[in-house]
């Protein structure tokens, strides 16, 4: 029987959309075959699914992979790294500066027994010190969500050495169009697909890429809990990955020339861009990253949380929302944000500041955004 969507062989220009849940077995030696992985077949949407299957390998080329697994959202990929790799007495290390939802997949975990140390991104040059013969897995983010520090991937590495631990790195941050950290020590690549790749705040999505004998462990994983991604939002995700390289070209473009405008500006503060030559992660960073710096920068704003509430309110281009790496330009108070659910003490420690903005750059023409930011400063 010949494919109804290619009849003569003229393959569709997109990836079709598959919703079906279920599909029909034509014999038992087929299904047979599929749940063995003798051939390439689909059974049942929890399993895999087809359009899931082809942004897999999208990401995984990006990434310079094996393969990819991709699941509901990135906190869902973060939380299938962790099911996969850590059982009871392991010793996880965390940073303080990453997505502020880790902290409470950390009191999950610690109620599964597993032992976290959380460090200072600062501290990330001392890793190795900090690494015990139970440490199982190093999770970090580079550039850091929110205050954009930059951690050597090779260096951690290393120290995950020391023990045989997984080093696992986020790069939603950095997008692979700047960083591939597998290449520079990752034994995993994390991503909240919800961001850069899929860049049009329309879809949440989260990507593990990694070797092939990985995609088999989180695929279990992936399967046993339900957490794989519907058809259609593989296609948006597909969709943006179109337009990826381009759209992180312009950003990092632009947030250079926006980190290099602001950074004297009298009413910001403490200004976090790796991209600018006396930024304190900018050596490491030229050693790790590629074609830029990225789109995320970090700074306060006057002295206090009323003046970075002011800042953000006389925005005009650029759109107070959480999420980054979208086409718009969007700014949060991540004290108020994506920090709100740590203890108010946890949320100071490793530097956030009740005025600190977090600032995702997009593809406008660079400008307006130079434009609307001036002219929100002039009101604080
Ligand atoms: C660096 C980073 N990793 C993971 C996540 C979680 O992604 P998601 O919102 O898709 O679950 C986020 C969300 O903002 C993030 O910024």
């Amino acid at each position: 029987m010949s494919d109804p969507l290619t009849p003569y062989g003229n393959r569709p220009m997109v990836t079709p959309i598959v919703h079906a849940v279920n599909y029909e077995y034509r014999d038992f030696e087929v299904l047979r075959k599929i749940t063995d992985g003798e051939i390439d077949g689909y059974t049942y949407h929890r399993d895999d699914n087809p359009t899931v299957r082809a942004v897999e390998k999208k990401i995984a080329a990006l990434e310079e992979a094996e393969d990819c697994v991709v699941c509901t959202s990135g906190m869902a990929a973060c939380t299938l790294v962790y099911l996969t790799y850590l059982k009871a007495g392991d010793h996880l290390i965390l940073f303080h500066d990453t997505y502020g939802a880790h902290y409470k997949v950390s009191l999950i975990l610690e109620r599964l027994g597993v032992e976290i140390t959380w460090l200072n991104a600062d501290e990330s040059s001392r890793l190795d010190q900090y690494v015990k013969t139970n440490t199982a897995m190093i999770f970090l983010e580079t550039p850091t969500n929110p205050l954009c520090k930059v951690i050597d991937i090779a260096a951690a590495r290393r120290a995950a050495d020391c023990s045989g631990a997984r080093l696992i790195v986020d790069n939603t941050f950095a997008t692979p169009y700047h960083q591939h950290p597998i290449a520079l020590g990752a034994h995993l690549v994390v991503h909240s697909a919800t961001k850069a790749l899929g860049g049009h705040n329309d879809l949440m999505a989260g990507a593990i890429a990694g070797p092939k004998e990985d995609y088999d462990k989180l695929w279990f994983t992936r399967q046993a809990i339900g957490a794989t991604l519907d058809a259609y939002s593989a296609s948006l995700l597909e969709r943006g990955i179109k337009t990826f390289a381009l759209r992180a070209e312009r950003m990092a473009a632009n947030a250079q020339a926006v980190a290099e405008h602001l950074r004297g500006h009298p009413r910001v503060r403490r200004f976090s861009y790796p991209g600018l030559g006396d930024d304190p992660g900018h050596t490491v960073a030229t050693k790790q990253m590629h074609n830029g710096f990225g789109g995320m920068m970090a700074f306060d704003v006057g002295e206090t949380q009323e003046d970075a509430k002011k800042f953000i309110s006389a925005l005009k281009v650029v759109c107070h929302a959480v999420s980054l790496g979208s086409t718009e330009s969007l700014i949060c108070i991540p004290y108020l944000t994506t920090m709100l659910y740590l203890p108010l003490e946890r949320r100071t420690t490793f530097g956030v500041q009740s005025n600190t903005v977090r600032l995702s750059i997009g593809i406008e023409p660079v400008e307006q955004i130079l434009e609307d930011l001036d002219q929100a400063l002039n009101v604080v």
